[in-house]
């Protein structure tokens, strides 16, 4: 194995076109750590916030981009049990998945669940700890519940819509086109919303409001959603596509006991995550074995051209993941 290895940089804050292919060091594996041979790496919308000079990595982790990835255990660090060299995996990474090589501690890696793809595995982590730890344990949606979710046929949308449905919840989304609502319902949610021609304030409350809504617009969506919800509703906020100052009465909260709340997932504990590794393992990963939900799949391109990948990602057109070929 050489100790050098491909990787695409972030040269300087910026478009697409600021994307470059570098090689690096190998990383070596810290206490605890694993370093894994990429076979493919997600893309994600945060990659394309960090490449705009939006969102910065964490102090201790790569100034690559990347924030999941799937392949094959390299070399294992000091304290690690479970895994071994030649063990395939998906894992979150804290960042440096646009690589051939990454290292991420072994308690954010999970088996590539029985009959997928590593293609497909590469696609899971980022939204599937997401979705987790926002709509079941932050959220805490129950079954019969409305769940309402914005982006619908996104990475994110796409994959909440599923796990909402299969755990019994009664889903709704918004998308921008008919051909992506069309998406939506195929995918479990029983009304999907053209947010260009609807008005999904209306629709939610004739329903009787929404129980939980994740929302990923922000901007003047936050009193609309604050409309849409029922009482006792809830609200979770993770990221602010159109932003984050809004001006509005906040008294609702209070007469019809509403609660906002929100999270990122990458700033957080290594425990954090581990503990959704934990749950995921328990509670979604035989539904992803048994295909009762599926990672969506827009379309694939080559490491080197990740620029492209960002390009189809801004431009709004994809339904699902993008993912990178990396091996
Ligand atoms: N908090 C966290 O921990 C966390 C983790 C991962 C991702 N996220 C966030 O979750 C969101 C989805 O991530 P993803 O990777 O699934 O992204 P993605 O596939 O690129 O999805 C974003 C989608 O949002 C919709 N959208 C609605 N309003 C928009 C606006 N004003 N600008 C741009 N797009 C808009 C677009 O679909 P339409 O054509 O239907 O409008 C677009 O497809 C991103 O904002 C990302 O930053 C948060």
């Amino acid at each position: 194995m050489s100790d050098r290895m491909r990787v695409v940089e972030i040269t300087e804050a910026g478009g697409p076109e600021v994307l470059k292919p570098a090689t690096r060091d190998v990383p070596e594996p810290g206490h605890g750590q694993v370093l894994i041979r990429i076979a493919w790496a997600g893309v994600n919308r945060p990659d394309a916030l960090q490449r705009a000079g939006l969102y910065a990595p964490p102090p201790e982790a790569s100034d690559l981009p990347g924030l999941e990835a799937s392949g094959e255990i390299a070399a294992v660090g000091p304290g690690v049990d479970g895994l071994a060299v030649g063990d395939a995996v998906c894992a979150l990474l804290p960042g440096g998945g646009y690589a051939e090589y990454a290292v991420t501690p072994a308690a954010h890696c999970l088996p590539v669940p029985e009959g997928m793809g590593l293609k497909e595995a590469a696609c899971l982590p980022e939204t599937y700890f997401t979705v987790w730890s926002n709509v079941f344990q932050r959220g805490k949606l129950s079954a019969g519940e409305r769940f309402l979710v914005h982006g619908g046929s996104s990475g994110i949308g796409t994959t909440a819509i599923q796990l909402a449905a299969v755990f019994g919840a009664r889903v709704f989304a918004t998308a921008g086109s008919a051909e992506k609502c069309a998406r939506c319902t195929a995918l479990g949610a029983e009304r999907a919303i053209n947010y260009r021609e609807e008005d999904f304030v209306t629709i939610l409350r004739e329903a009787g409001g929404a129980d939980l809504i994740l929302d990923m617009v922000g901007g003047d969506y936050i009193p609309r959603n604050v409309k849409a919800l029922a009482d006792d509703g809830r609200l979770v906020q993770i990221a602010f596509l159109s932003g984050p100052k809004v001006d509005m009465n906040f008294a609702q909260l209070m007469t019809r006991r509403l609660t906002i709340t929100g999270s990122t997932l990458r700033p957080q504990s290594d425990l954090a995550k581990a503990r959704i590794a934990d749950a995921l393992r328990a509670e979604v990963w035989p539904l992803l074995a048994a295909g009762r939900v599926a990672p969506v799949m827009d379309s694939e391109f080559p490491l080197a051209e990740a620029a492209a990948a960002h390009a189809r990602m801004e431009s709004s057109g994809h339904v699902g993941k993008i993912v990178l070929k990396v091996a």
